[in-house]
């Protein structure tokens, strides 16, 4: 059986104000970290290595951090050739003593690496200069699609539905909401666009739906409602084909900009009137293989806020 690690101190100190920092690449790395919302915890643990006749630990190893959505820890390292020996000899020794732990040693150059493996997404020079702050991060979009997909199959137990997406921001949001939802589900997409210079919101269908929803339980769901106006021609031109109900999922909600007075049924979250990016959602096309909600940055994009298309 795995012996059972020290819990160090508890409990562990989780933001920059409360560790103590023994190095400044810790801190950077805390801060890395904070940038991309995945929650750490600095030396909370302390691993005993190896103990004397008497029960006494006489080498132990604590890793660097704890990143307690991806349960592992992390150990950071210099090139410093006599220390990496070292860090290595201990990890092995960890690693026969405690199986079931998983630690990594990293390499400053490796930071980013590491949370793009994970599905954390990090940002390369380029995207650096736009993206401001990471608003939702990939395990907060994750967590929050779970409960709406409960919600969802909650309220629709017993029936059919289909749900409708907007292209093309709604992409990342479709593939994973509809995982959540434990109800017999199809799927439909439509492609729309705004009239050049048309500030009403109305829309032209670009690309329609290939199902009949006549008599159908439809929902929209749609990346980000902002002023509210290209939802609401588009629930206009839907409730014509006479669906038998009709309601909207957004993932984001940035209702200070709200122009038309609509109902949304379900929302991940309600944004600040900022322009975001990632998780299907672009600036000029880009940005959408970000996995987690960021804003950018107003000199980056220069009063261009908002007038990006679907
Ligand atoms: P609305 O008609 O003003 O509600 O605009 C909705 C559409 O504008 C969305 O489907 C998005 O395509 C786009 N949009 C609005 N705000 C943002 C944003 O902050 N980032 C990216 N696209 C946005």
């Amino acid at each position: 059986m795995t012996p059972r690690p020290f819990e160090a101190r508890s409990p562990a100190p989780s933001t920059i104000e409360e560790a103590r920092f023994a190095h400044e690449s810790e801190e950077e790395f805390a801060r890395l970290l904070d940038f991309y919302g995945v929650r750490w915890q600095y030396e909370p643990r302390t691993f005993p290595l190896q103990r004397g006749d008497d029960g006494r630990i006489l080498e132990a190893f604590s890793p660097d951090f704890y990143l307690v959505d991806l349960n592992i820890y992390v150990e950071l390292t210099t090139l410093k050739q006599g220390l990496v020996t070292d860090k290595h000899r201990k990890l092995r020794r960890m690693r026969e003593i405690y199986p079931d732990v998983e630690v990594k040693l990293l390499y400053k150059r490796d930071y980013l690496s590491l949370l793009t493996k994970y599905g954390i997404g990090a940002v390369n020079e380029q995207e650096q200069m736009v993206v401001r702050e990471v608003l939702y991060s990939a395990t907060e979009i994750e967590r929050r699609l779970g409960e709406l997909g409960s919600e969802i199959a909650r309220a629709y137990a017993g029936r059919e539905l289909l749900l409708v997406g907007v292209l093309k921001g709604v992409t990342c949001f479709m593939a994973d909401l509809m995982r959540h939802i434990a109800l017999p589900v199809s799927i439909d997409f439509m492609t729309i666009s705004s009239y050049e210079g048309d500030r009403t919101g109305a829309v032209r269908v670009v690309q329609d739906l290939t199902e009949n929803i006549a008599g159908r339980h439809v929902l929209i769901v749609e990346d980000i409602v902002d002023t509210g106006m290209t939802l609401n021609h588009l629930m206009k031109q839907l409730r014509t084909r006479e669906p038998a109900s009709l309601a909207v999922c957004a993932l984001l909600d940035k209702r200070a900009r709200r122009l038309v007075d609509l109902p949304l049924d379900y929302v991940g979250f309600e944004v600040p009137d900022e322009f975001v990016v990632g998780y299907g959602l672009d600036y000029r096309q880009r940005f959408r293989n970000l996995p987690f909600v960021a804003t950018v940055r107003a000199e980056a994009i220069s009063g261009e806020a908002g007038a990006e298309q679907a």
